[in-house]
């Protein structure tokens, strides 16, 4: 087995079951082991759904899955009770959320707040070993002076300091899995490049997969292996970065390159792409994509466009995708 996650044919919202506003429909992706995943689309196409689906953390909002599996080394997540879960749930599988700002406790010393998730997997060190633990955690993942930083509080750290501790508090039990979504918004863009490259050393490093979340190409060209673009809860299109990105098939795939500055010819301006995407339950008919498509056709109206395999490496979901558009 060459993955170590497997998302199936996975359905799901938000809503009671049988009623629920569906958010993602269909989707399917596999993480491949030590490999870097990246999931990208505008916002609200489904990418958080995704990642949360896979560990069921939803913050108490009413969340169904209607139909799929998550295979995660071999085992179904979707099929677990909540004390399986927890189980797996930061021991093999860590995430980082989309808003850092707020996933630090602001009343707790960073230190602490890394060494209760160190305790919580490893009950029988004894304090001073949780301390040294977190000290080499902390200084892992680039702050300086980790026994001073160690007793800071969280408002005390620039957002880039509090990310890094984020990161060092999935990576506290080695995951097998690290879901990280959107781990750079909040920042500044040379300490998002600087969290990325971390991430991107410390997936060599120490053999984890990385899902990773961004509505941003260019971090996925720089930073990702394997890809998938989303859009209105459907992926639609996959594969090696490198296929994806020498010959896009999908039209929007098409459009998010063309509004990627270093993608664009210079004597080419860029192309934002008009219109918005839709709502979870006001998805169009036929191909969700069709209503800003240049290249809709009849058809695109009418009928929802399968994922075909196109390469080993590489699979769309447009009627119009071995058509020569570009
Ligand atoms: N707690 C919730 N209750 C109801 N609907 C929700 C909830 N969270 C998300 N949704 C809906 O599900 C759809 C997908 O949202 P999601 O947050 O997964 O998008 P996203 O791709 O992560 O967007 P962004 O880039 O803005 O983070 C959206 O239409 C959103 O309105
Ligand atoms: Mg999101």
């Amino acid at each position: 087995m060459d993955h170590v996650l497997k998302v199936e044919d996975l359905h799901a919202g938000f809503g009671k079951r049988g009623h629920a506003q569906m958010a993602i429909e269909g989707v399917s992706f596999q993480v491949k082991k030590g490999r870097v995943f990246g999931l990208v689309g505008e916002s609200g196409c489904g990418k958080s759904t995704t990642c949360r689906s896979i560990i069921r953390l939803f913050g108490g909002a009413p969340f169904v899955i209607e139909q799929g599996q998550i295979l995660f080394d071999g085992k179904d997540l979707a099929a677990m009770n909540e004390q399986q879960l927890t189980d797996i749930r930061g021991r093999k599988i860590s995430m980082i959320f989309q808003d850092p700002m707020t996933a630090l406790n602001p009343t707790m010393r960073v230190g602490d707040q890394v060494g209760e998730i160190v305790r919580r997997n490893q009950p029988a060190l004894s304090s001073g070993q949780v301390r040294e633990k977190v000290v080499v955690l902390l200084r892992e993942v680039g702050i300086t002076s980790p026994e001073r930083r160690y007793s800071a509080w969280p408002h005390e750290l620039s957002g880039g300091l509090r990310q890094r501790v984020l990161i060092a508090m999935a990576l506290s039990c080695a995951p097998e899995l690290l879901i990280a979504d959107e781990p750079t918004t909040a920042l500044d863009v040379t300490i998002q490049a600087q969290v990325l490259r971390l991430l991107h050393e410390l997936r060599a490093r120490v053999n984890m997969s990385v899902l990773l979340v961004t509505h941003d190409l260019g971090v996925v060209a720089q930073h990702c292996d394997d890809m998938a673009v989303m859009y209105a809860g459907k992926i639609v299109e996959s594969g090696s970065v490198a296929e994806v990105f020498a010959k896009p098939r999908h039209p929007y795939t098409r459009a998010l390159l063309n509004a990627l500055p270093a993608h664009v010819d210079p004597q080419h301006k860029l192309q934002p792409i008009p219109g918005e995407p839709p709502a979870a339950g006001h998805f169009p008919d036929g191909c969700r994509f069709h209503p800003r498509c240049p290249f809709a056709v009849e058809r695109c109206l009418r009928e929802i466009p399968e994922n075909e395999t196109l390469t080993q490496n590489h699979a769309c979901a447009c009627h119009r995708k071995e058509d020569a558009l570009w």
